[in-house]
């Protein structure tokens, strides 16, 4: 793990501001406005001019997320829009069977329940798990049959910050001839995701949050061996195995994941999460997890310890990351929320908690901060 000095650098961000809002929309590092603002003097300069350097640099920050995610190729690697559309892409892309059934939980965000439950006029069910049980691996296991075709999931809930075990479900899924897909967004750039090891068919995760990179392009991982499995539905030149041939009347889908990106990249996007992801890998996967979990574990046991506050997300380990949600007992979230605005303390109020999400970089002096307005707001 790099320095106190390095974080400083990195993360110059207001004084006096504390950011516990990774999960929402995360700051930029210093590198990643850097590398925007090279991009856009260089498109003042010289317009489009090192075209073929911009494919270069796409199909290299395909390399980075392959390797970030452990996926067997940069083939298996598509850069979309967002974590939205690489559901829908998924969801819309399956050749339904009248009675098929999706498994998933009942404390997803809309993008990943919405495009499963559009499936519903090919005669498609979407199965809401309950997560409050003693086992929800087990739970969400249960709940599979002979017509399941899928478990969708959140690696880690939004709104509660609970944690699955996502090698027990893959190894099931794997087992049972059912595609895993998860939403990562939530742990992408907090936590190591492993597809291979975690036998995940299907991932996404826009970049804005734990990646620290800017909205507006993801990481689609799908699985070499399943991608055919996926009817096409958007279509346009970049997509085509001789992308740039504009004469061309014959095409077909390039065999990679980049037949699931229709049309032209974003460029802007890919040159800032090639910085985002390079601070992420230079700090070390397994550093930033520890430090994230630690985080995690300092408020855990600090707003366990204080009366008046009910913790949400689950304290045992394993089953909490970067996430951490409570409810005050005595006053109403929304109020703690503002108080700890007015303070510059920088979270979310999400299903009806207090929803508190430092990165790696964030000190403990900011936590304590956080903690001592929280302490005397409930
Ligand atoms: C678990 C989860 N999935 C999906 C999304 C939406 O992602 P996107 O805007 O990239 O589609 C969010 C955003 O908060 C999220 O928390």
């Amino acid at each position: 793990m790099p320095d106190a000095s390095w974080i400083a650098r990195e993360f110059p961000q207001a004084d006096g501001l504390i950011y516990l809002n990774h999960a929402a929309v995360s700051p930029w590092p210093a590198r990643t406005a850097e590398a925007v603002q090279r991009f856009a003097d260089e498109n003042v300069r010289l317009g489009a001019s090192r075209y073929p350097e911009w494919r270069r640099a796409e199909q290299a920050l395909r390399e980075q997320l392959a390797r970030y995610i452990n996926a067997p190729s940069a083939d298996d690697v598509a850069l979309l829009k967002n974590t939205s559309e690489a559901l829908s892409v998924v969801a819309c892309g399956l050749d339904w069977r009248w009675g098929d059934n999706v498994v998933s939980t009942d404390q997803e965000f809309p993008s990943n329940r919405m495009p499963w439950e559009a499936q519903r006029k090919w005669g498609v069910s979407l199965r809401r798990e309950n997560l409050w049980v003693d086992d929800a691996e087990a739970a969400l296991m249960a709940a599979c049959d002979d017509r399941t075709r899928v478990l969708a999931v959140s690696s880690v809930q939004y709104a509660s910050g609970i944690r699955l075990d996502l090698k027990r479900l893959g190894s099931f899924c794997r087992e049972r001839g059912i595609l895993f897909c998860v939403d990562a967004i939530q742990s992408l750039g907090a936590l190591r995701l492993d597809v291979a090891e975690l036998q995940v068919d299907f991932a996404m995760a826009d970049a804005h949050k734990w990646l620290l990179g800017p909205e507006g392009i993801a990481l689609f991982y799908c699985r070499g061996e399943v991608r055919r499995d996926l009817e096409l539905r958007q279509f346009g030149w970049h997509m085509a195995h001789n992308a740039g041939d504009y004469d061309a009347l014959e095409w077909r889908p390039a065999a990679s994941a980049r037949r699931f990106e229709c049309g032209s990249p974003n460029m802007l996007g890919i040159h800032a999460l090639t910085a985002s992801l390079s601070l992420l890998e230079e700090a070390g996967q397994d550093a930033v997890a520890d430090r994230i979990l630690e985080n995690s574990r300092y408020l855990l046991d600090n707003l366990g310890a204080m009366a008046g506050v009910e913790l949400v997300t689950p304290a045992a380990a394993g089953r909490y990351a970067g996430i951490v949600s409570f409810r005050p007992v005595q006053e109403d979230s929304v109020e703690v929320h503002r108080k700890l605005q007015a303070a510059d303390i920088l979270c979310a109020c999400r299903g009806g908690n207090v929803r508190l999400s430092p990165h790696f970089y964030i000190t403990r002096d900011k936590l304590d901060k956080a903690l001592e307005v929280i302490c005397s707001s409930i």
